[in-house]
């Protein structure tokens, strides 16, 4: 995300303690966190008000004076009836561990109590802040692609996904910067990319060499390969391709690479309409 993630530190109701309040709002502003502190002794409307105006991504809500089962999911409650669902509510205080179990139900994310650390908060607000915003911003893949397969033998592979299974070839091309000969069948809404190599320098050769034939990549289709390598980066996953590149079928495609990817070489493809 490009600017820093803006907390609101909130004290509902009447106890007139903030010391723990102010402790947490100077350690999440030192964490690199925007922080705007309410104040004592605020109304759940005045809190609801404070959110909105100043567009926070979460409310800290703080309490020392027993009333957090009342306060608390009255705060939940007035944003969700002024139509704010995208905000992280979170709590802390001298919070026994039943009502911790019963905040959690009433839609608080987490409630930190005397131990917790300011990094244990502000690990789990930009944990959860940030997979929020993406699940906002982004549009998933919208299919598997192709599943990639490096093969050594392509006769006796398609006899296989061919002859056996019955998937019909669709396409058949030499990428010749990839030194490779790709064939591709029809497998429901999505194709198998069988992958021969055609020089032992080249990437599947190169993969054959190391573990023989078997899965190489997984191909999701993107409506933007660009996006998904910049959105990729920025996440600090590791590319192969800075930028998107042409591969087989007109498509554009781009790899990250596996370690980024808990093992599987992954490819998002974009449809053109260059024929
Ligand atoms: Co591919």
């Amino acid at each position: 995300m490009n600017r820093p993630i803006r907390v609101l530190i909130a004290k509902p109701g009447l106890d007139g303690h903030d010391r723990g309040a102010l402790v947490v709002a100077q350690g999440l502003r030192d964490e690199g966190f925007e922080v705007i502190y309410t104040g004592l002794r605020q109304t759940v409307e005045q809190i609801v008000t404070t959110a909105i105006q100043e567009d926070v991504d979460c409310v800290g809500l703080s309490s020392l004076s027993g009333a957090h089962m009342t306060l608390f999911p009255s705060v939940v409650e007035e944003l969700r009836a002024r139509g704010v669902n995208d905000v992280l509510i979170i709590g802390g205080g001298v919070i026994p561990p039943e009502d911790v179990v019963a905040l959690k139900q009433k839609g608080l994310a987490a409630v930190f109590t005397p131990g917790s650390t300011i990094g244990d908060m502000a690990a789990f607000i930009r944990d959860h802040v940030e997979e929020r915003q993406g699940l906002d911003l982004v549009e998933p893949p919208s299919q598997v692609d192709h599943i990639g397969i490096a093969v050594e033998d392509l006769d006796a592979t398609l006899a296989f996904y061919r002859d056996h299974l019955g998937f019909q070839v669709v396409h058949e091309e030499d990428i010749a910067d990839q030194h490779v000969h790709a064939v591709f069948l029809q497998a429901g809404e999505m194709h198998i990319e069988l992958l021969q190599s055609t020089a032992e320098e080249g990437p599947i050769g190169k993969f054959i060499m190391a573990k023989g034939s078997g899965v190489h990549h997984i191909a999701y289709r993107v409506d933007d390969v660009a996006e998904w390598l910049d959105r990729s980066r920025q996440a600090g996953h590791r590319l192969i391709d800075e930028a998107p590149r042409p591969g087989g079928q007109n498509k554009l495609i781009g790899f990250i690479h596996p370690k980024s990817s808990f093992g599987v070489l992954t490819e998002f493809c974009q449809i053109t309409d260059k024929e």
